[in-house]
């Protein structure tokens, strides 16, 4: 190998050359460096042979190697030079031999001369090392310890000696140094020990540069790369992405929904990388909602999630390898509230029923809403319908008063359905209802009230005791007891009596029965006020007033006031002799304790002496003649006058007038005779004293008709309230109460029934009447039978004692 240092080369065979020259007797050794140029002088052989140059040509010098070895030097004829003719690679020739020496002789002819030439040839640093491999290449598996060696293999230096392979350098490194030791045979070695542990999974593989360096001048070096895989042991756990997982999961998400995934991953590889995933300890109760692939990492619902039964968790999930490192990572999953639950709504209390005379504003119950969900789908509001009497008020936090807002009435309205409904701010909202029966109770604030403002009843006189006649009715709008009507009649005097003589009220039914028997002609009407109390406590009443009137039946036969019924009084109208047709002479006069028709009087004469001579005014009762009398008239007339009243059926009486046709009172000596034979003086003096007398009432009759028509225009009423009233135990007790009380006189004016005529004849008996006749409290009546006595007593025997007067009163004292 020839290297171009021309310079270097000729200094080095300056110097062998004369170490040759010292050596040299018939043979020269040159000591060259190998891989001089061609050309190059190695020495002048002629001169160190003592060879004369110029004969050199002549003597045809040459070079001759030994054998056939191939040439590798010149000798220059001109100048004796021995010359490099090819290259000398020592390598080459010599390999690793310590002495390389080629063998050349120079050959003269003329004569045959040979000498031999020595080339020493002299190593230079021309090779570098080697290495035989282009990569040393290591597998350490990463889990060698500190100090392990590693042999590597020897770098090549074909140059020998200090050119070889001195010593190894490796390229600075964490991992590993080097340790060269020396061989016997000055070889190298080296080894490279682990310094610090491998790491695959931080340096997979490194590459170090390992440099031979020989000891030449200039020094030369081989490198040679090693390459070191790394191999993995289980030496690392699987590392999750995080530690801590976060994920929010709405409530109610669908089964096979990702929350979220893990992942974890493992330094190491094959096997020792292979993670896989599991729960570590979870509860049965989380087993059952999440599931999580043990290869994906991904953790799916597979459960109902509750907000409101958990509204996080958090599990512990655990990766592995295959040779079963292990670490762990937190998932914590928030779960997001969906407005699914709607507000519950509880009645906490309840005035129930509510009485109904609690004030506006009175609290009647409590309410509590609640709503499962959170924040706004938890916030409530609530209402109650409208148009009711009661409102919703909050309270502390979730509570709800149930106030009145106005007065309840029981009557109107019994009982209240309050819906409730609550609606949460969710979206959308939810919303439930309830609905509160509360039922208003019943106070007794209702008297009970009639249902007429008055009553009238009427009931027929005579009636049977115990018999009913009104009702009335009031109606209390209050509960039970409350609203239970009660009658009664209020304390009071009828007529001096206590009115429950007259009557009396069902309390239960307000019915009204007689007790006893009313007559009407001991009274028309009267009030009784009857109350209505209900059973309340205390009580309400109210009252109401009953009219009571009583309507007439025909039960009082007319009375015959003048003359006298049974007409044994010798009563006789004088008839004056020259009276005409149509004179007035008599009346009959008689009153009907009755009233209306069954007052309502007519007059008959059923039987006369002289038929045609007398008429009796139907109405009036007046007594005419009808013609003149004549002379040939009987003096003694006798007339048989009926009275009857219009009522149904209608009642009579009869009486018997005497009228006496005279001028003269010096006649009646005759009256003896006309008189039944009564010759009683004492009797005789009566009649007298009765025919004066009334001639004078009969005048002041007339004057007394006068006044009472004048009166009567401005106060009708007071007709017998007058001074010429009649007593009042002459009449029948009613007869006073007709004026005594107006309301009567419109309905049953008993008045209207009295002729004018008849008022004029009552006073001329007022006396016989007085005091010996009708008690004011008992009452006129007269059955017909007593009547057909007294017209059978007037048949038979007229004649009567004035003892028998004072008896014939008596039926109406009765
Ligand atoms: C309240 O509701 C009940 C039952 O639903 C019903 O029977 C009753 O009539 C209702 N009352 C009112 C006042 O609406
Ligand atoms: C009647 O009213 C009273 C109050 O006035 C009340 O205490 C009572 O409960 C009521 N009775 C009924 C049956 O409602
Ligand atoms: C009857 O009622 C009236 C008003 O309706 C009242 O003034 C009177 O006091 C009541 N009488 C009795 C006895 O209750």
């Amino acid at each position: 190998m020839s290297y171009g240092f021309g310079l270097t080369l000729d200094f080095f065979a300056v110097v062998f050359l004369s170490l040759a020259l010292r050596f040299a007797s018939g043979d020269v050794t040159y000591s060259l460096a190998e891989e001089m140029k061609r050309g190059s002088v190695i020495g002048n052989v002629a001169k160190d042979l003592g060879l004369e140059t110029r004969t050199l040509s002549s003597r045809k010098a040459r070079i001759d190697t030994e054998g056939n070895g191939k040439r590798y030097c010149d000798v220059n004829l001109n100048t004796g030079d021995l010359i490099v003719a090819d290259r000398m690679d020592r390598e080459g020739l010599c390999g690793k031999k310590a002495s390389c020496v080629l063998k050349e002789e120079l050959v003269l002819e003329n004569p045959l001369e040979l000498h031999r030439i020595s080339l020493h040839i002299q190593d230079i640093n021309d090779n570098s090392p080697q290495f035989i491999e282009n990569m040393i290449s290591f597998e350490i598996r990463e889990s060698a310890v500190k100090g392990a060696r590693f042999l590597l293999n020897e770098a090549h230096d074909a140059d020998i000696g200090s050119n070889t392979v001195q010593t190894y350098k490796l390229q600075r490194n964490e991992h590993f140094s080097l340790d060269v030791n020396t061989e016997g045979a000055g070889r190298k070695h080296s080894e490279l020990v682990l310094e610090k542990e491998l790491d695959r999974e931080q340096e997979k593989e490194l590459d170090l540069l390992l440099t031979a360096v020989d000891g030449g001048n200039p020094q030369k070096s081989g490198s040679v790369v090693i390459h070191v895989t790394v191999l993995d042991a289980n030496d690392n756990a699987p590392v999750f992405s995080q530690t801590v997982y976060k994920a929010s999961l709405p409530e109610n998400s669908p089964p096979d929904t990702v929350v979220v995934t893990v992942s974890a991953t493992d330094a190491d590889e094959g096997p020792n990388g292979h993670v896989v995933y599991d729960f570590d300890h979870l509860s049965d109760e989380y087993v059952a909602l999440y599931s999580l692939d043990n290869k994906a990492g991904e953790i799916r619902v597979t459960g109902q999630i509750d907000y409101e039964t958990e509204p996080s968790y958090e599990l512990r999930i655990r990766a592995k390898d295959g040779a079963g490192l292990t670490s762990y990572c937190t998932v914590i999953i928030d779960i997001t509230d969906v407005n699914d639950n709607a507000p519950v709504i509880n009645l906490i209390s309840l005035i129930n029923p509510v009485p109904e005379n609690v004030p506006p504003g009175t609290e009647v119950g409590i309410i509590n809403v609640q709503d499962r969900d959170s924040e706004k789908n938890r916030q409530v509001h609530s209402s109650i319908q409208q148009n009711l009497p009661f409102k919703l008020v909050p309270s502390i936090k979730n509570y709800y008063s149930l106030v009145t807002t106005g007065p309840l009435d029981r009557e109107l309205v019994s009982d209240y359905n309050i819906t409730i409904t609550a609606t949460d701010e969710g979206s959308p909202p939810l919303s439930s209802s309830k609905s509160v029966h509360l039922s208003v109770a019943d106070v007794n604030d209702n008297p009970p009230v009639f249902e007429e403002q008055s009553y009238k009843a009427y009931v027929t006189e005579n009636n049977k005791p115990g018999s009913t006649f009104c009702s009335v009715s009031a109606l209390d709008p209050d509960w039970r007891q409350n609203g239970t009507v009660i009658y009664s009649l209020l304390p009071a005097e009828v007529n001096g009596a206590p009115v429950s003589s007259y009557l009396s009220v069902n309390g239960d039914t307000g019915l009204i029965h007689a007790v006893r028997s009313l007559d009407y002609e001991q009274f028309r009407s009267f009030k009784v006020h009857v109350m209505a109390r209900d059973n309340g406590s205390p009580p309400l009443s109210s009252n109401v007033t009953v009219s009571v009137f009583i309507t007439d039946v025909n039960d009082n036969s007319p009375q015959i006031l003048y003359p006298a019924p049974e007409g044994h009084s010798f009563m006789t109208e004088l008839v004056p002799k020259a009276a005409h047709g149509g004179s007035l002479v008599s009346k009959v006069i008689a009153v009907d304790a009755d009233s209306g028709q069954n007052a309502w009087l007519s007059y008959h004469i059923v039987k006369s002496t002289d038929p045609g001579l007398f008429t009796i005014g139907l109405h009036s009762g007046e007594i005419r003649t009808q013609r003149d009398i004549s002379e040939s008239d009987n003096m003694k007339q006798n007339l048989i006058v009926a009275v009857k009243d219009n009522g149904q059926p209608s009642l009579s009486a009869t009486c018997s007038m005497y009228l006496l046709i005279s001028d003269n009172l010096a006649e009646v000596p005759e009256l003896k005779d006309m008189s039944y034979d009564e010759t009683n003086s004492k009797l005789t003096s009566y009649l007298i004293i009765a025919l004066v007398s009334v001639s004078t009432f009969f005048l002041t009759f007339i004057i007394v008709i006068l006044g009472v028509r004048f009166c009567r225009r401005r106060k009708p009423r007071l007709l017998f309230d007058g001074a010429v009233a009649i007593p009042s135990a002459y009449l029948p007790p009613n007869y006073a109460e007709v004026d005594g009380t107006g309301t009567l006189r419109s309905t049953y004016n008993y008045d209207a029934y009295l002729t004018t005529g008849s008022r004029t004849s009552d006073f001329k008996f007022v006396r016989s009447y007085n005091d010996n006749t009708l008690p004011a409290d008992q009452t006129l009546k007269k059955s017909p039978t007593d009547f057909t006595e007294v017209f059978g007593n007037f048949d038979e025997s007229p004649e009567v004692s004035p003892s028998i007067f004072v008896s014939a009163t008596r039926p109406f004292a009765r």
